[in-house]
């Protein structure tokens, strides 16, 4: 029998959130950063009535969520790619432009994806230290080897939830060798927009992309759609190499319908940043560590691996389940998506228990 490729047979797969709850003891997932609410009404109205058409191929350019999209954003809709998630998008470009004898780099404790990407490519994968879960452009810059081809930065990032203004970004972009690609990852982009900054003139500089996705603030992550901007010249590239007609005509439809209802995305980044407040304030008053976040999800620093661990088994125990976060190079700490407002207060409730029957 052939076997698979040595990179390949040498790589874990990706670890996806657990979920296997204790029997008899409903879930509550707050391990995988999705939205605390469904879809808007209008694109699951969109979707069900597009749902008759899907005997026939979707649009393989994407063509009206295009110009959909680059209405909304002011941005040229022939430099749109849409992807099976923005996931698709990011294993693309680590093929494209990394392989064997090029490398990848990335913050410390970034999305472990991009990791995964670079083993999936063939190529080393680099990190550069952070200051306290923020990106440090400092230290990226002096992490970059000779056979760097791409910098990925999650902004905001995941697990950290932290962001970095505009201008270390430009700061970054300006001190790299002109051939590395910067890859912008803004998949929490939405929560964190009314900070102002966006990123979309950073493509000026023809070697930077920004990467969006309707799995956070537009609640559609079982649609499995994001997109991205690119220059012209990598855009054709990584066109090669993704599988025609890649999203299905009822995710196309429906983030159209959610591009186009905008009130309804803006009003679950305000619930959702309201409810993360509040968690952050009653957390941090409980004696957790937590990290301030500008995301749907809370970074909760514990003091030690085995205190992570010990918190996780807890609340598991009711089924309640967070996220460890060893591949990210946090094994002492707990991702908490903000989820529902039950759910949500159900789960600060079993960590202010956790933190009162622990030994300081
Ligand atoms: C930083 C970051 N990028 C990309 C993704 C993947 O998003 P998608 O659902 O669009 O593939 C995630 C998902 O959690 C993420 O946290």
């Amino acid at each position: 029998m052939t076997n698979a490729l040595d990179h390949i047979q040498k790589m874990s797969p990706y670890a996806l959130a657990d979920m296997t709850a204790p029997s008899g003891i409903d879930l509550i997932s707050l391990s995988q950063n999705e939205s605390l609410r469904p879809p808007s009404p209008a694109v699951l109205k969109a979707t069900t009535e597009s749902l008759s058409n899907s005997s026939q191929y979707p649009d393989s350019d994407w063509t009206d969520l295009r110009i959909a999209l680059s209405g909304l954003h002011n941005i040229p809709s022939d430099q749109i790619l849409c992807g099976t998630g923005s996931l698709d998008l990011i294993s693309c470009l680590a093929r494209v432009f990394s392989g064997p004898e090029r490398s990848i780099l990335a913050p410390e404790h970034a999305y472990p994806f991009f990791k995964t990407a670079a083993q999936m490519a063939n190529a080393r994968f680099d990190t550069a230290p952070e200051n306290n879960g923020s990106v440090c452009v400092d230290a990226l810059l002096t992490a970059v080897k000779p056979d760097t081809s791409i910098v990925f930065v999650a902004n905001p990032a995941n697990p950290t939830g932290t962001r970095i203004p505009k201008s270390d970004l430009q700061r970054l972009r300006s001190n790299l060798r002109p051939d590395i690609i910067l890859v912008i990852d803004e998949a929490y982009g939405e929560f964190s927009d009314p900070l102002g900054e966006r990123c979309w003139d950073m493509l000026n500089s023809d070697n930077c992309i920004v990467l969006r996705t309707f799995s956070k603030a537009y609640s559609m992550a079982g649609f499995r759609i994001g997109w991205g901007l690119f220059p012209d010249r990598i855009a054709g590239e990584v066109r090669k190499v993704m599988n025609p007609n890649n999203v299905t005509l009822a995710a196309q439809t429906a983030a159209l319908a959610a591009v186009r209802d905008q009130p309804y995305m803006q009003q679950t980044c305000q619930i959702t940043t309201t409810l993360r407040d509040q968690t952050m304030r009653t957390l941090t008053e409980a004696g957790f560590d937590v990290l301030p976040s500008v995301t749907n999800f809370l970074l909760i620093q514990f003091a030690n691996t085995a205190k992570a661990k010990a918190a996780d088994a807890a609340l598991r125990a009711h089924g309640i389940f967070l996220r460890r976060q060893q591949g990210a190079g946090l094994p002492y700490a707990l991702r908490m998506t903000i989820g529902p407002e039950p759910e949500t207060q159900t789960a600060i409730a079993h960590l202010e228990r956790w933190m009162q029957e622990t030994p300081k």
